[in-house]
């Protein structure tokens, strides 16, 4: 979490860094700080909370320099205050610096420091760093950037830094390990950031460094790469492409709103190259050199966090059903510790709309270890699960600003039915016949979730009732179980109201005692006949406790809106692409009910966008 950012070059540092703080506060905003440099040395300016706030405080006495770094914080080491708040400064005022990441080792270096005189202002590891970097620099007299490969090599953890010395207004040192950072290189300029998003409204080329790489921007627009190890390393310089309408609001009061309305035209670039219905076949391009590895295994193990699990959930449903291939899904937080045998048969998946989640990215390190086959279905281009896997397919979602994944999510299942359908072409799971008649239905998908979209109206009204609920549970069985779990998670991240998203065959087993009259149970009806019935017995039960039940269905049974109180109606779709139709009025009324509690829907509380931290 957190991000970092950093300028050198010709215009004024001050504006360009809240710009780019702004892009990047999705991934944290307890606090936020800018440090710049000019001849009169090291400027910081900090505030608790966001952005907004630096940048009011920032605009009460401007201060002229055109280098400088930039901080917006997800606390780890010391509660959201202003002091905790990067950038932090060395005691004897040398060296500002910026943190993304966690240093491991940060109390016993504290400790060595503390020995030597050092002073500490605040909790942090942060500035446990910069003040290591000082003194090293002090008692070694070398330059910054010794200084912090020097330090580097005595620390344990993960980050991504950027540093300035108070003398220096002419280089800027940036280093990284597990954290991304991405170099954006201009006209003589150099814009850092843990992501391309400062970066795109000033360049298209950017370097992404490896771990364990420092390097050295010079003013003259020249740099120096090097590894801890001292070895000089050339870069490749990539050229992005971000559309940058896309990291606009355009209109709608938030991020999730767009994102939500934007699902349609994300679902047909998923499919977009991939899907052809004149050929009757799907292709995967990014994996097609691993497929026959793939087709061999025992079996596939998708590995994910929050959202993304739920979507690798839903891929194993999907997998296992067309292609018959066994899949296990596993929480990439747990997998990473447990002593899961793993070797060179082994195909590992790894699902990430960031690409830059530390529990999976350290579950596909794991499997590299083991010369698995490692997979990525990712969301952002050039992220270190990206470069980490062997292979992989990118969902072509566009950037989700919103914390709360939505358009990510639709775009991965997408991704895992096209899997799915060339496994079943490759294996001969499926009829030809009847594969060219799914694919047809496949086709549909986005209109489908276009016309879901009309749900809006009806999800803000029943919006209003949840909003007040202390708890609220959803239901589904089989392919509309991972649904219930999506719908559960979005509403508990931005409304905080406690949500829980169960198979409705197991209420019977414990969670029915937490209805009451009145609890809100939502209830994902199936479309097709086998799990019907099964449906209808739950929801009887749960009425015959006093819920308030709000169905997502077709509402063409009449038993079923005989016994139902609200109806959220989705098209009548085959149950195998009902999952995205029916979550999309579900992040509607985590939307409505967030919005209704007067909460910051796209920045919910203690939560951001990137989980770079374990
Ligand atoms: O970037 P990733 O897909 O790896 O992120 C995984 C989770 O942190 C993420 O899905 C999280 O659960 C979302 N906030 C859910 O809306």
């Amino acid at each position: 979490m957190c991000g970092i950012i950093g300028y050198l070059g010709k215009k004024q540092s001050t504006p360009l860094l809240i710009e780019g703080l702004h892009r990047l506060e999705y991934r944290g905003y307890d606090s936020a700080g800018i440090a710049v440099v000019n001849a009169e040395g090291i400027h910081i300016t900090k505030t608790k909370g966001r952005v907004d706030d630096l940048e009011a405080e920032s605009s009460k006495s401007i201060i002229k320099s055109t280098i400088g770094i930039g901080h917006t914080r997800w606390a780890t080491h010391g509660i959201p205050n202003k002091i905790n708040a990067h950038p932090h400064l060395s005691a004897d005022g040398s060296i500002a610096l910026v943190h993304n990441g966690i240093i491991e080792n940060y109390a016993q270096i504290k400790e060595g420091l503390l020995k030597k005189g050092v002073i500490f202002k605040s909790q942090t590891d942060t500035e446990v760093l910069a003040n290591l970097i000082a003194t090293i620099q002090k008692e070694q007299k070398i330059s910054t950037f010794a200084a912090v490969q020097a330090a580097l090599a005595l620390v344990r953890g993960a980050y991504a830094i950027a540093v300035l010395n108070n003398e220096d207004t002419d280089t800027l040192v940036v280093a990284k390990k597990s954290s991304p950072l991405a170099i954006g290189i201009g006209e003589n300029e150099f814009i850092v950031g843990s992501d391309a998003t400062p970066i795109v409204a000033h360049t298209q080329q950017v370097i992404y460094i490896n771990d364990d790489e420092v390097v050295e921007l010079h003013r003259d627009g020249t740099y120096n790469i090097v590894s801890l190890l001292g070895t000089k390393v050339s870069p490749e310089v990539l050229k992005i492409d971000i559309d940058l309408d896309k990291l606009e609001k355009g209109g709608y009061a938030h991020f999730m709103l767009k994102e939500i309305s934007e699902q349609p035209e994300v679902i047909r670039n998923t499919m977009r190259g991939r899907l052809s219905l004149d050929q009757s076949t799907v292709m995967l391009g990014g994996i097609i050199d691993y497929e026959q590895r793939i087709l061999r295994a025992p079996k596939l193990t998708i590995v994910a966090c929050g959202t993304s699990w739920n979507a690798g959930l839903l891929g194993k449903y999907i997998i296992e059903e067309l292609a018959g291939i066994p899949v296990e899904v596993e929480y990439a937080s747990e997998f990473r510790y447990r002593k899961s045998p793993l070797n060179e048969n082994d195909v590992i998946l790894a699902i990430s709309q960031s690409g830059e989640t530390a529990d999976t990215l350290a579950a596909v390190e794991l499997a590299n270890k083991h010369k698995a086959l490692t997979l990525g279905l990712v969301n952002n281009v050039g992220s270190s699960i990206a470069r980490a896997t062997c292979a992989g397919v990118y969902t072509h979602a566009g950037p989700e600003i919103s914390v709360a994944s939505t358009k990510a999510f639709s775009a991965q299942v997408t991704a895992l039915t096209l899997m799915a359908f060339r496994f079943a072409q490759q294996l001969g799971t499926i009829q030809k016949s009847e594969l060219q008649k799914l694919y047809q239905q496949f086709a549909q998908l986005p209109s489908w979730v276009e016309e879901t979209l009309e749900t809006k109206k009806k999800a803000q009204d029943i919006s209003k009732y949840i909003a007040g609920q202390k708890i609220v549970l959803f239901l589904g069985r089989n392919k509309c179980y991972p649904v219930a779990l999506e719908g559960a998670l979005k509403l508990k991240e931005i409304s905080y109201i406690a949500s829980e998203g169960y198979p409705a065959g197991e209420m019977k087993h414990g969670p029915i005692a937490l209805v009451n009259k009145g609890t809100p149970v939502f209830v994902i009806i199936p479309t097709e006949t086998e799990l019907k019935d099964k449906i209808i017995s739950s929801i009887q039960e749960i009425k015959a406790r006093g819920a308030y039940v709000i169905a997502i269905g077709d509402g063409k049974d009449k038993e079923i809106n005989k016994s139902i109180d609200e109806l959220l109606q989705i098209p009548s779709v085959p149950d195998l692409f009902l999952p995205v139709v029916a979550t999309t009025p579900l992040q509607f009324i985590a939307y409505y009910s967030a919005l209704t509690l007067g909460n910051d829907v796209d920045k919910p509380r203690n939560l951001a966008k990137s989980v770079t931290v374990e």
